[in-house]
């Protein structure tokens, strides 16, 4: 797989630099921006315009913000305006917004006449950090999360972490989750930057906000490039998703990907720390991190150790009916285990409760 061209440009010079781009690379003759309903207005038109002005053709095409929307019948809708507004294949996608929008805009591009090319313009944290690189693409369905979707990579990723000053302090959290898998898995000088910086974080300080991004894009790239189908170390980046998808799903998604990945990180942690696979001390440490960005380390009330198991079972991560987990051995260190037993999962629920 050839490298991944992936740029974070902060400020002004943002928008500058996504038209010499689209004009030099020729990606599309015209653009559709997919977009969920908060974003269109925050951004979507005033980018329409700003592609106007430098002669770039687009349309805006916009689905109800949400994961409950993340749906064949939201990626259905949006191939039928493909369809009307007469899109081809030398045409080109842009997914503006946040994971929910990166997922569906790719798993569309994706499937539309076999393929269109597609852009990424990220305007989450978490989508910054993590949806936005890897060209999976997903939705939901009654089977499970990102149970459909397909491996297909964007042409380009552009971040501006400016997006991040409308985004709601929850979803700022929802971001940090995955920051602090990325620094656990793989790059402990993320923990501390975290853990010095959160005033700065939240007052969105670009500098803090582009150094971290870039840790993390870098990481996730590594990781994307070698095993881009998640046949390998891939994997390490579900740190805390294996439990975390269940409980998104077993609270019908009250609970955030983010928050869930923050409960599912702690959970998973306490089991390694029970079979002597890592220390207290580093589980402490990293519960105290999700503490202070005050993230869940508690299940909902709702969900009990057998909803949970239950939910487990149908993990598309299950291999060989082998239920695989990701543990850190030491911060910066993860590995697979497939000897995580149901009752290590029970006694979990117990301490998390
Ligand atoms: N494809 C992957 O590799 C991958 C990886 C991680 C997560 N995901 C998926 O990403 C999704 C979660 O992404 P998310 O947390 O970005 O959710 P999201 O896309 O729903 O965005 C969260 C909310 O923020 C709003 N929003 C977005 N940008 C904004 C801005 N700049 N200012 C104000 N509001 C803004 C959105 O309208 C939405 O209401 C999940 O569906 C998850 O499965 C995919
Ligand atoms: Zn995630």
């Amino acid at each position: 797989m050839k490298k991944l061209d992936i740029q974070i440009v902060s400020g002004d010079n943002f928008i500058r630099r996504v038209i010499v781009d689209l004009k030099s690379s020729n990606l599309g003759k015209k653009y559709a921006i997919i977009t969920d309903s908060n974003v269109k207005k925050l951004y979507a038109e005033k980018l329409q315009k700003d592609l106007k002005k430098a002669d770039i053709e687009s349309v805006i095409i916009s689905f109800p913000y949400g994961e409950k929307n993340k749906n064949f019948q939201t990626v259905e809708k949006i191939l039928d305006q493909l369809f009307k507004e007469e899109f081809h294949r030398d045409d080109a996608i842009i997914a503006l917004g946040g994971g929910v929008t990166g997922d569906i805009a790719g798993f569309t591009a994706s499937i539309y006449m076999r393929g269109l090319p597609y852009i990424q313009i990220p305007t989450t944290l978490l989508a910054m950090v993590d949806s936005s690189i890897g060209g999976k693409t997903g939705i939901d369905s009654k089977w499970g999360k990102n149970l459909i979707g397909t491996f297909y990579q964007p042409k380009k990723v552009y971040i501006n972490p400016k997006f991040l000053e409308t985004l709601p302090k929850k979803q700022i959290r929802n971001g940090i989750a995955e920051i602090i898998k990325c620094g656990a898995i793989a790059r402990p000088a993320i923990l501390k930057i975290l853990n010095k910086n959160k005033d700065k974080i939240f007052a969105f300080n670009q500098k803090v906000l582009s150094k971290i991004i870039n840790l993390c894009v870098k990481i996730k790239s590594n990781f994307v490039l070698a095993d881009e189908k998640e046949n390998g170390i891939r994997k390490y980046l579900n740190y805390g998703h294996t439990i975390g998808h269940a409980v998104e799903k077993l609270s019908k998604f009250s609970v955030q990907h983010g928050e869930a990945v923050s409960i599912g990180m702690a959970m998973i942690n306490t089991i390694a720390v029970s079979k002597k696979i890592m220390s207290k001390k580093d589980s402490d440490f990293i519960k105290s991190l999700l503490k202070l960005y005050e993230l869940p380390t508690h299940l909902p009330r709702t969900i009990s150790s057998i909803k949970l198991i239950g939910a487990l079972s149908l993990d598309k991560k299950t291999e060989n009916s082998k239920r695989q987990f990701v543990v850190i051995t030491k911060p910066g260190k993860a590995k697979i285990s497939t000897l995580i037993t149901n009752s290590d999962i029970t006694k979990a629920c117990k301490k998390h409760a």
